[in-house]
């Protein structure tokens, strides 16, 4: 067992005491500072991943030192969220299509990184850069919570996840809701429809529920457990046709 998973273990209940309804901050960054976010990940990029199968393009950056090259990142963060580890993770993304149910966590290829040892789940954020104009793109926080790696959702196996590190499962289990009480791997899909989640199947969606929708607004950040399962989804009536990108970053504590 990693180091990362005893710490998970052993500080539940202090991951469960900070677990709470996500929630949206909003106009959080000026025009200049998305600029700036933005121009960063073309900037720094060491390389580039794009994947056909989820029409998406990624720009690999070191979260890490992007917050140890910009300061202002961190205090601005800390103000709005509290003091939290001097490890993050996360990504940039473009991307035309919906992500399915998934949880963004350390993954099992990071844990072999020792700077990674000394961390639990705390908080994730995402935030749109550049939506194309009249962009509808929504983002589902689920109720279900699951602490350890992250994880995609998918029993029918019906995404390609062959680039993907993180963790996939077929059978869902582990969920806690946001005071930490044990949740039920299926349900009867409350919520779900074939329009709202285009890329998850009916099947795929049992064990989750909604517990908040937001749409992405650019300046706006999106917080929420990093525990907690979300997916993208287009509500009926809206614009399904567009282009985003963004990035999301996973805050953590640090085991003591
Ligand atoms: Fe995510």
């Amino acid at each position: 067992m990693s180091q990362y998973i005893s710490n998970c273990e052993k500080y539940k209940q202090d991951i469960i005491d900070r677990f709470e309804p996500a929630y949206v901050m909003e106009k959080f960054f000026s025009d200049d500072e998305i600029q700036m976010l933005m121009d960063y990940q073309f900037q720094n990029a060491k390389r580039v991943k794009a994947r056909p199968s989820s029409g998406n393009i990624q720009s690999v950056v070191s979260v890490q030192r992007m917050f140890k090259t910009h300061k202002w990142l961190t205090h601005k963060f800390t103000e709005a969220l509290g003091v939290f580890d001097s490890v993050q993770t996360g990504n940039f993304y473009i991307t035309i299509q919906h992500h399915d149910a998934h949880v963004d966590l350390i993954n099992e290829e990071e844990i072999k990184d020792p700077v990674f040892q000394n961390l639990i789940p705390w908080k994730s954020v995402v935030f749109p850069l550049f939506l194309s104009e009249d962009a509808d793109c929504y983002t589902a926080y689920m109720h279900q919570r699951r602490i350890g790696y992250a994880a995609t959702f998918d029993r029918e196996s019906l995404t390609q996840q062959d680039n993907s590190s993180y963790k996939l499962f077929r059978e869902y289990d582990g969920f806690l809701d946001v005071n930490g009480n044990p949740m039920p791997g299926t349900n009867d899909s409350p919520g779900w429809s074939s329009e709202k989640y285009p890329l998850i199947s009916k099947e795929n969606f049992s064990g989750f529920s909604e517990e908040s929708v937001f749409k992405q607004v650019t300046g706006d950040v999106m917080v929420f457990d990093a525990c907690q399962v979300h997916a993208s989804c287009q509500p009926e009536g809206t614009h399904k046709h567009w282009l985003k990108n963004g990035m999301n970053i996973q805050f953590y504590k640090t085991a003591v």
